[in-house]
């Protein structure tokens, strides 16, 4: 790992230890605010949250991957979140994240070789009456169509 990328795990871990570590239950506040400012956490952030914490370090682990929210890697340059909870399931969510993989050239849940994109499902955007939904960086959208997903994917401009 670059060591930059370390110094930047360590200032983010150190901030959000700041902040959050004399709460209860602390652990998951400073893990959104790492992931908020990171995009991801860090596998080198987990000792030191474990130490801070008083945890195990298996006990961190276990919290990062339990929930899908939380990524271990770092994201592409854009983050396309197809929603699949149960409403969006009921409006065609499912062939629209097919769809999304087809035009990015990415599977769910990874990134492009290239960096370019992650694409991920994620269940709920707060858009179930209009659904079927997605966000495409920090824009949702809402009654998504075929259509409307090429459009919205074409415009990120950054090929198959
Ligand atoms: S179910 Fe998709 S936005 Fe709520």
């Amino acid at each position: 790992m670059k060591p930059d990328i370390t110094i930047a795990t360590s200032a983010a871990v150190q901030r959000a230890l700041d902040r959050y570590a004399q709460q209860p239950g602390a652990l998951l506040p400073v893990l959104h605010a790492i992931h908020d400012e990171l995009g991801h956490i860090p596998a080198d952030g987990v000792p030191l949250i474990a130490a801070a914490l008083n945890l195990s370090r298996a006990e961190v682990h276990g919290v990062v991957s339990y929930y899908p929210h939380f990524r271990s890697e770092p994201p592409g340059r854009h983050i396309v979140q197809v929603c699949r909870a149960e409403a969006c399931q009921a409006c065609g969510a499912e062939a629209l994240l097919a769809q999304a993989e087809r035009v990015l050239g990415c599977a769910r849940h990874h990134t492009r070789a290239d960096g370019a994109v992650t694409l991920e499902s994620v269940y709920c955007l707060g858009l179930c009456a209009s659904s079927p939904a997605m966000r495409v960086d920090e824009r949702v959208h809402a009654r998504l169509t075929p259509e409307r997903l090429e459009q919205l994917l074409a415009a990120l401009e950054i090929g198959p």
